[in-house]
Protein backbone atom coordinates (compact mmCIF):
# COMPACT_ATOMS: atom_id res chain seq x y z
CA UNK A 1 0.00 0.00 0.00
CA UNK A 2 1.02 3.47 -0.94
CA UNK A 3 1.65 6.18 2.11
CA UNK A 4 0.46 9.00 -0.02
CA UNK A 5 -3.35 9.82 -0.02
CA UNK A 6 -5.47 8.87 -2.33
CA UNK A 7 -7.95 10.62 -4.56
CA UNK A 8 -11.29 10.13 -5.95
CA UNK A 9 -12.60 11.97 -8.38
CA UNK A 10 -15.55 12.56 -10.17
CA UNK A 11 -15.26 13.93 -14.12
CA UNK A 12 -19.18 15.50 -14.82
CA UNK A 13 -18.07 16.10 -18.11
CA UNK A 14 -20.70 18.01 -20.06
CA UNK A 15 -23.57 17.08 -17.24
CA UNK A 16 -25.28 18.72 -14.45
CA UNK A 17 -27.88 21.93 -13.81
CA UNK A 18 -28.64 24.36 -11.36
CA UNK A 19 -30.06 21.36 -9.32
CA UNK A 20 -27.69 19.60 -9.69
CA UNK A 21 -25.78 20.95 -6.40
CA UNK A 22 -28.29 18.77 -4.53
CA UNK A 23 -25.51 16.00 -4.90
CA UNK A 24 -22.87 18.20 -3.07
CA UNK A 25 -25.10 18.40 -0.36
CA UNK A 26 -25.59 14.38 -0.34
CA UNK A 27 -22.02 13.50 -0.67
CA UNK A 28 -21.28 15.09 2.04
CA UNK A 29 -23.62 14.24 4.19
CA UNK A 30 -22.47 10.77 3.28
CA UNK A 31 -18.84 11.61 3.52
CA UNK A 32 -19.45 12.97 7.51
CA UNK A 33 -21.44 9.95 8.53
CA UNK A 34 -18.13 7.78 7.42
CA UNK A 35 -15.20 9.63 6.79
CA UNK A 36 -12.77 7.63 4.08
CA UNK A 37 -9.16 7.56 3.80
CA UNK A 38 -9.11 9.41 0.44
CA UNK A 39 -9.65 12.82 -0.74
CA UNK A 40 -12.77 13.57 -2.30
CA UNK A 41 -12.95 16.00 -5.96
CA UNK A 42 -16.18 16.94 -7.90
CA UNK A 43 -14.73 18.72 -11.27
CA UNK A 44 -18.04 19.93 -12.70
CA UNK A 45 -19.08 21.61 -15.76
CA UNK A 46 -17.51 25.22 -15.71
CA UNK A 47 -21.14 26.69 -14.98
CA UNK A 48 -21.26 24.89 -11.73
CA UNK A 49 -17.58 25.38 -10.53
CA UNK A 50 -18.97 28.77 -8.49
CA UNK A 51 -21.74 27.11 -7.09
CA UNK A 52 -20.17 23.91 -6.31
CA UNK A 53 -17.29 25.59 -4.44
CA UNK A 54 -19.82 27.68 -2.18
CA UNK A 55 -21.70 24.84 -1.66
CA UNK A 56 -19.16 22.48 -0.51
CA UNK A 57 -17.57 24.56 1.87
CA UNK A 58 -16.76 23.12 5.29
CA UNK A 59 -17.44 19.44 3.69
CA UNK A 60 -14.70 17.37 2.62
CA UNK A 61 -15.42 17.62 -0.93
CA UNK A 62 -12.94 19.62 -3.42
CA UNK A 63 -13.96 21.05 -6.36
CA UNK A 64 -12.15 21.36 -9.45
CA UNK A 65 -12.29 22.23 -13.26
CA UNK A 66 -12.68 19.95 -16.59
CA UNK A 67 -10.38 21.77 -18.81
CA UNK A 68 -9.11 25.70 -19.43
CA UNK A 69 -6.98 28.13 -21.45
CA UNK A 70 -3.74 28.14 -21.60
CA UNK A 71 -3.57 32.05 -20.81
CA UNK A 72 -4.53 34.15 -18.17
CA UNK A 73 -6.71 36.61 -19.87
CA UNK A 74 -6.77 37.58 -23.58
CA UNK A 75 -9.22 37.88 -26.37
CA UNK A 76 -10.01 34.11 -26.69
CA UNK A 77 -13.98 34.06 -26.99
CA UNK A 78 -15.52 31.37 -25.32
CA UNK A 79 -12.76 30.42 -23.40
CA UNK A 80 -11.58 30.52 -19.29
CA UNK A 81 -8.62 30.60 -17.83
CA UNK A 82 -7.37 28.84 -15.02
CA UNK A 83 -6.87 31.75 -12.79
CA UNK A 84 -10.37 32.14 -13.31
CA UNK A 85 -11.22 29.21 -12.23
CA UNK A 86 -9.26 29.16 -9.37
CA UNK A 87 -10.90 32.68 -8.35
CA UNK A 88 -14.61 30.47 -8.68
CA UNK A 89 -13.22 28.26 -5.73
CA UNK A 90 -11.53 25.71 -8.00
CA UNK A 91 -8.69 23.70 -6.15
CA UNK A 92 -7.66 21.11 -9.59
CA UNK A 93 -8.38 21.24 -13.07
CA UNK A 94 -8.25 18.36 -15.46
CA UNK A 95 -6.22 18.70 -18.85
CA UNK A 96 -5.78 16.66 -21.81
CA UNK A 97 -8.27 14.31 -21.30
CA UNK A 98 -9.32 12.37 -24.14
CA UNK A 99 -12.28 13.78 -25.20
CA UNK A 100 -10.40 16.64 -25.24
CA UNK A 101 -7.87 15.34 -27.01
CA UNK A 102 -9.86 13.97 -29.62
CA UNK A 103 -13.01 16.74 -29.65
CA UNK A 104 -10.54 19.91 -29.91
CA UNK A 105 -6.94 18.02 -31.57
CA UNK A 106 -5.31 18.99 -28.45
CA UNK A 107 -1.56 18.16 -28.88
CA UNK A 108 0.69 17.24 -25.82
CA UNK A 109 2.33 20.46 -26.16
CA UNK A 110 -1.04 22.39 -25.69
CA UNK A 111 -1.87 20.11 -22.83
CA UNK A 112 1.35 21.13 -21.47
CA UNK A 113 1.30 24.59 -21.51
CA UNK A 114 -2.90 24.35 -19.78
CA UNK A 115 -0.90 22.35 -17.03
CA UNK A 116 1.55 25.24 -16.62
CA UNK A 117 -1.40 27.76 -16.48
CA UNK A 118 -3.09 25.71 -13.46
CA UNK A 119 0.09 25.25 -11.40
CA UNK A 120 0.94 28.80 -12.37
CA UNK A 121 -2.39 29.71 -10.87
CA UNK A 122 -2.09 27.97 -7.55
CA UNK A 123 -3.56 24.75 -8.08
CA UNK A 124 -3.02 21.10 -9.17
CA UNK A 125 -3.25 19.69 -12.68
CA UNK A 126 -4.84 16.43 -13.38
CA UNK A 127 -3.28 16.01 -16.67
CA UNK A 128 -5.00 12.26 -18.58
CA UNK A 129 -2.68 9.97 -20.77
CA UNK A 130 -4.25 6.88 -22.35
CA UNK A 131 -3.98 4.80 -25.71
CA UNK A 132 -6.64 3.37 -27.90
CA UNK A 133 -7.55 -0.28 -28.10
CA UNK A 134 -5.96 -0.24 -31.82
CA UNK A 135 -2.36 1.22 -30.01
CA UNK A 136 -3.04 -1.59 -27.28
CA UNK A 137 -3.35 -4.10 -29.63
CA UNK A 138 -0.35 -2.90 -31.67
CA UNK A 139 2.10 -3.10 -28.61
CA UNK A 140 1.93 0.53 -28.35
CA UNK A 141 0.43 1.33 -25.38
CA UNK A 142 3.41 1.77 -23.32
CA UNK A 143 5.04 3.86 -25.67
CA UNK A 144 2.24 5.98 -26.36
CA UNK A 145 1.87 6.91 -22.63
CA UNK A 146 5.36 7.78 -22.27
CA UNK A 147 5.40 9.96 -25.15
CA UNK A 148 2.32 12.04 -23.38
CA UNK A 149 4.22 11.81 -20.49
CA UNK A 150 7.16 13.43 -21.72
CA UNK A 151 4.81 16.05 -23.75
CA UNK A 152 2.25 16.77 -21.29
CA UNK A 153 4.00 17.64 -17.67
CA UNK A 154 5.70 20.91 -17.56
CA UNK A 155 8.97 21.59 -15.92
CA UNK A 156 7.22 23.38 -12.76
CA UNK A 157 5.47 20.90 -11.47
CA UNK A 158 6.14 18.79 -8.10
CA UNK A 159 4.33 16.09 -6.23
CA UNK A 160 1.96 18.54 -4.82
CA UNK A 161 0.77 19.68 -8.31
CA UNK A 162 0.80 16.82 -10.52
CA UNK A 163 -1.58 14.01 -10.57
CA UNK A 164 -1.59 11.75 -13.66
CA UNK A 165 -4.65 9.86 -14.53
CA UNK A 166 -4.23 6.72 -16.67
CA UNK A 167 -7.11 6.57 -18.48
CA UNK A 168 -7.27 3.91 -21.55
CA UNK A 169 -9.61 5.50 -24.40
CA UNK A 170 -11.13 2.41 -24.83
CA UNK A 171 -12.23 1.89 -21.51
CA UNK A 172 -13.72 5.24 -21.34
CA UNK A 173 -17.92 5.16 -20.76
CA UNK A 174 -17.57 1.18 -22.26
CA UNK A 175 -17.66 -0.81 -19.15
CA UNK A 176 -14.68 -2.56 -19.65
CA UNK A 177 -11.55 -2.18 -17.70
CA UNK A 178 -8.09 -3.59 -18.23
CA UNK A 179 -7.21 -6.68 -15.79
CA UNK A 180 -5.32 -5.36 -12.56
CA UNK A 181 -2.38 -6.97 -14.02
CA UNK A 182 -2.39 -4.68 -17.24
CA UNK A 183 -3.38 -1.68 -14.80
CA UNK A 184 -0.18 -2.39 -12.34
CA UNK A 185 1.72 -3.31 -15.30
CA UNK A 186 0.90 0.93 -16.69
CA UNK A 187 1.15 2.13 -13.32
CA UNK A 188 4.47 0.76 -12.88
CA UNK A 189 5.57 2.18 -16.14
CA UNK A 190 4.15 5.33 -15.28
CA UNK A 191 5.96 5.76 -12.13
CA UNK A 192 8.94 4.57 -13.51
CA UNK A 193 9.10 7.36 -16.03
CA UNK A 194 8.54 9.82 -13.61
CA UNK A 195 11.16 8.51 -11.58
CA UNK A 196 13.56 9.44 -14.10
CA UNK A 197 12.02 13.04 -14.57
CA UNK A 198 11.26 13.46 -11.19
CA UNK A 199 14.10 11.31 -8.91
CA UNK A 200 12.66 10.32 -5.83
CA UNK A 201 10.01 12.53 -5.46
CA UNK A 202 7.92 10.45 -7.96
CA UNK A 203 6.76 8.09 -5.39
CA UNK A 204 4.88 11.55 -4.02
CA UNK A 205 3.32 11.77 -7.47
CA UNK A 206 -0.43 10.35 -7.22
CA UNK A 207 -1.30 8.01 -10.27
CA UNK A 208 -4.98 7.62 -10.86
CA UNK A 209 -7.15 5.11 -12.64
CA UNK A 210 -9.64 6.15 -15.30
CA UNK A 211 -12.04 3.90 -17.53
CA UNK A 212 -15.39 2.28 -16.31
CA UNK A 213 -14.63 2.56 -12.50
CA UNK A 214 -17.53 1.90 -10.66
CA UNK A 215 -18.72 0.50 -7.16
CA UNK A 216 -18.49 -3.30 -8.09
CA UNK A 217 -15.23 -2.85 -9.29
CA UNK A 218 -13.36 -0.18 -7.25
CA UNK A 219 -12.13 -2.21 -4.40
CA UNK A 220 -9.96 -4.32 -6.60
CA UNK A 221 -8.82 -1.44 -9.45
CA UNK A 222 -7.55 0.62 -6.34
CA UNK A 223 -6.20 -2.12 -4.61
CA UNK A 224 -3.79 -2.36 -7.62
CA UNK A 225 -0.22 -1.31 -7.22
CA UNK A 226 0.69 2.25 -7.52
CA UNK A 227 -3.03 2.81 -8.31
CA UNK A 228 -3.42 6.29 -5.66
CA UNK A 229 -6.93 6.65 -6.55
CA UNK A 230 -9.54 6.81 -9.54
CA UNK A 231 -10.94 9.17 -11.80
CA UNK A 232 -14.50 9.02 -12.29
CA UNK A 233 -16.84 9.35 -15.49
CA UNK A 234 -20.47 8.16 -15.25
CA UNK A 235 -20.41 7.00 -12.30
CA UNK A 236 -19.90 10.13 -10.59
CA UNK A 237 -22.88 11.79 -11.26
CA UNK A 238 -24.83 10.46 -8.45
CA UNK A 239 -24.05 10.56 -5.10
CA UNK A 240 -24.76 7.32 -4.06
CA UNK A 241 -22.57 5.76 -7.01
CA UNK A 242 -19.68 7.58 -6.42
CA UNK A 243 -19.95 6.99 -2.31
CA UNK A 244 -20.20 3.42 -3.66
CA UNK A 245 -16.82 3.93 -5.17
CA UNK A 246 -15.15 6.16 -2.12
CA UNK A 247 -16.09 2.86 0.07
CA UNK A 248 -13.22 1.28 -1.22
CA UNK A 249 -11.22 3.91 0.55
CA UNK A 250 -13.63 2.74 4.03
CA UNK A 251 -12.45 -0.81 4.50
P1 LIG B 1 -16.08 6.75 -17.22
O1 LIG B 1 -15.20 8.03 -17.62
O2 LIG B 1 -15.88 6.54 -15.72
O3 LIG B 1 -17.49 7.15 -17.55
O4 LIG B 1 -15.60 5.60 -18.00
C1 LIG B 1 -13.93 8.24 -17.07
C2 LIG B 1 -13.35 9.51 -17.60
O5 LIG B 1 -13.50 9.80 -18.79
O6 LIG B 1 -12.73 10.29 -16.85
Amino acid sequence: MSSLKSLVAGNWKMFGHQDSIAEIDRLAAMLKAAPPACEVLICPPSTLVSAFATQAQGTDIMIGAQDCHPKDQGPHTGDISAAMLADCGASHVIVGHSERRTDHGESDALVKAKAESVINAGMTAIICVGETEEQRGSGQADTIVQNQLAGSIPDSATPATLIISYEPIWAIGTGRTPTVAAIEHMHATIRSWLSDRFGEKASQIRLLYGGSVKPSNASALMAAKNVNGALVGGASLKATDLNGIIDAYRR
